[in-house]
């Protein structure tokens, strides 16, 4: 048999019993006789060294030819044996698996309870951010320089100045939004400003370095404690139930006079060991603040809370320690 005839009759065998294959697995069978190292396309090819060099060229080319048209016939059989065949090898009465619904985190709905609250009552939110400078964290706020807050010891601060040369700090609290609220939109205001904040703190069950807080600040003409006080009022009933009593311990802060912090009844939280639980701090704006931005203290007054969002949430969800917030593990999670 001439080489142009072996070539031929390999081409017709190949075709004919690709296609007759009937299974994938026959499929292979014919791929390894064909196509594998030992198979017969490249024996065939071998071969072209060993004819008449004038006749090489012409017969590689044939060999080229007949292997391309078995290449073709081979993949039209594999398409119609793997899934992209259109005829699917999936068992459609199998159950299916389930793609997991998630939610948010806790914290995250916490804040936006707390929020809706506030919003019922004519509330914005605003918002500041994380990188904070001195001015807007604590100057602005009626926090000298040589108040402990600003130490080394308690603030995280940036390696780099701003622009300004202002020193930059990771805000220590939310409070720095008032500041950013007051400068760029005249009074009234109402706003809730919910937000990350960091401190240098030892890490414990109630403790964490970077937490979450949400500031509250009213400002307007005539504003009075008692306005302050039926908001908490109203705020803390909305939360935590109807029977919830509230009550305010005079304190000190720098942006506020008078200052208070805010106990809340914990029995009706469900806590019955301490009848008080400290939950946030509240008072009116100082004077400095209004001064600070540039408004008449003599004509504005207001009133301003900052509040920790995973104490609450800690109250709520009857969690005990801080730490299990951050540590995304879905056991936790998914009980919220
Ligand atoms: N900034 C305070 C803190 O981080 C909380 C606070 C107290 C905010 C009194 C206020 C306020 O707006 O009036 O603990």
């Amino acid at each position: 048999m001439s080489f142009r005839d072996e070539l031929e009759k390999l081409r017709e065998s190949g075709v004919a019993s690709i296609r007759a294959s009937a299974d994938a697995a026959s499929l292979e069978e014919a791929r390894v006789k064909y196509f594998g190292r030992q198979g017969l396309l490249p024996e065939i090819m071998k071969k072209i060294g060993k004819q008449a060099a004038s006749e090489k060229p012409e017969l590689g080319r044939m060999a080229n030819e007949v292997k391309k048209a078995l290449e073709q016939v081979f993949e039209e059989r594999r398409l119609q044996f793997s899934d992209d065949a259109g005829a699917p090898s999936y068992d459609w009465s199998l159950p299916g698996r389930p793609a997991g619904l998630g939610r948010l985190h806790p914290i995250t709905q916490t804040t936006q309870r707390i929020i809706e609250i506030f919003r019922k009552i004519g509330f914005e939110v605003a918002d500041g951010p994380e990188v904070e400078t001195e001015f807007f964290c604590f100057d602005a706020l009626n926090t000298p320089a040589d108040h402990p807050a600003r130490d080394l010891q308690d603030t995280l601060y940036l390696a780099r100045p701003d622009g300004q040369g202002n020193r930059r700090l990771l805000r220590t609290h939310t409070s720095s939004v008032q500041i950013r609220t007051l400068v760029k939109q005249p009074p009234p205001i109402r706003i809730v400003a919910p937000g990350r904040v960091y401190r240098r703190d030892e890490v414990d069950a109630t403790h964490a370095a970077c937490f979450h807080q949400v500031e509250g600040l009213y400002v307007d003409r005539d504003v009075s404690v008692a306005d302050l006080k039926g908001t908490v009022e109203y705020f803390f009933q909305e939360l935590l139930g109807r029977g919830t009593r509230t009550r305010m311990r005079p304190h000190f802060f720098p942006y506020t006079e008078p200052s208070f912090e805010i106990d809340f009844s914990a029995e009706s939280a469900g806590i019955r060991k301490k009848e008080w639980l400290e939950i946030a701090g509240c008072g009116m704006v100082h004077p400095n603040v209004f001064k600070a931005v540039g408004h008449d203290p003599e004509e504005w007054s207001g009133w301003a809370f900052g509040l920790g969002v995973e104490r609450i949430a800690m109250v709520l969800y009857g969690v005990n320690d801080i730490r299990l917030f951050y540590e995304n593990d879905q056991r936790f999670l998914h009980q919220f």
